[in-house]
């Protein structure tokens, strides 16, 4: 009888053991592992972050680049919904900025030059005349687990020097990366400078709801809270106007397949040879966290939505992608993905009438922005 007990009370210390490990199992958590070196020989990591519900996000320290997602569709299967490339050499030598942090100024600064407290500053022009998205994407930034109960966390620091691409002032930046387990990959920025300068971040993901390389984006809906738009001239540059939606392509207020009037005969899209083009966020410039676009693929059921602190985002949809080979063999054609680049609008430095990418020395910038995914 005491023998039948003792097994009794041992095969359910042993139960507890195995359930208690399981649940362990399905505990977020980050692991690190190396992503090679570059070219002159800076070690690079990959930290992979996974919450509870198994949704994995892996980020590298080179460039703060985002280089795979793993989210459930409707039925609960996981597929990477980000372009990317396997190595540590496809960012290197990319050029379309795939996962990125962008900055020092993301976007385009019109014929690469900007006058602020008097001193006119000249960039490189590296998008015609124009001067696009700068240089912290191929950067080797310092990481740093932050981890706390609210989900795994990495944490980015870069300083990016005073005349580092001739912009003014010691930047010091600092990009958090946190997956929490209401399946959000929530993305903080800030930084500080010790002269007057000009900043905008933003995150370059490709998104396929689909799943990367999985065909294009054409039938996958958009709706962005933006009642406005900024038109562009023909080298990307907004006008400076801020144009009602309303009656054209640009109307995203309601979900709208990507497809449905992107190859339209209008002026605006012509320029953009697609969407590539900035809204102007409803939320405006209040900084407080706020919708600003869902995205949602009918097939999958997969919905994005982008939550900021940002007055605008460019909505992209990968009308430069020319067939570069990406993750697992995939070929990125033309409109494989959209990217929904939560920002402030292009060219602010010479628009005095938008909202001012200016930092103050000594002031700090934040910024804040959430990737949420669920299934309907
Ligand atoms: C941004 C720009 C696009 C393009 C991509 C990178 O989204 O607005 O025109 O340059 O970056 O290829």
């Amino acid at each position: 009888m005491k023998l039948r007990a003792a097994t009794i009370v041992i095969l359910i210390l042993f139960t507890l053991t195995i359930f208690g490990g399981l649940r362990a199992e399905a505990k977020s958590k980050m692991q690190k592992q190396s992503f090679g070196k570059t070219e002159d020989g800076q070690p690079v990591d990959l930290y992979i972050l996974t919450n509870k519900n198994g949704v994995e996000a892996a980020i590298t320290n080179y460039g703060g680049t985002v280089v795979s997602l793993k989210v459930p569709d409707r039925s609960g299967k996981l597929d990477d919904v980000v372009l990317g490339y396997d190595k540590l050499e496809g960012y290197a030598d990319g050029k379309a900025y795939i996962g990125a942090t962008v900055g020092r100024y993301a976007n385009r600064i019109a014929h690469a030059t900007f006058t602020l407290d008097g001193t006119t500053y000249t960039l490189a022009k590296n998008d015609g005349d124009n001067h696009l998205h700068g240089g912290f994407n191929k950067r080797v930034w310092s990481a740093n687990d932050v981890s706390t109960s609210v989900g795994p966390a990495i944490e980015l620091t870069y300083l990016s020097k005073d005349g580092e691409e001739n912009f003014p002032g010691n930047l010091a930046v600092k990009v958090v990366y946190t997956l929490t387990d209401q399946n959000e990959l929530r993305i903080d920025y800030s930084a500080t400078t010790d002269k007057d300068t000009v900043i905008n971040l933003t995150n370059h993901a490709y998104f396929n709801l689909a799943g990367q390389g999985n065909g294009d984006i054409l039938q996958q809906q958009i709706m962005i809270r933006a009642d406005r738009f900024t038109p562009i001239d023909a080298t990307s540059i907004p006008t400076g106007e801020l144009r009602s939606v309303k009656g054209t392509p640009f109307d995203f207020t309601s979900a709208t397949a990507i497809g449905a009037r992107i190859d339209q005969d209008d002026p605006q899209l012509k320029l953009g040879r697609g969407y590539d083009h900035n809204w102007v966020l409803n939320s405006g410039t209040t900084g407080s966290l706020a919708l600003a676009a869902e995205a949602y693929d009918p097939h999958s059921g997969r919905v994005l939505e982008v939550l900021t602190t940002e007055p605008g985002i460019q909505l992209y949809t990968g009308n430069f992608l020319d067939g570069i080979r990406g993750k697992d063999g995939k070929l990125y054609n033309r409109r494989y993905a959209f990217c929904l680049e939560t920002q402030h609008f292009p060219d602010s430095p010479n628009k005095p009438n938008f909202p001012s990418a200016v930092l103050k020395a000594g002031r700090q910038f934040q910024s804040t922005t959430v990737y949420k995914f669920s299934t309907r």
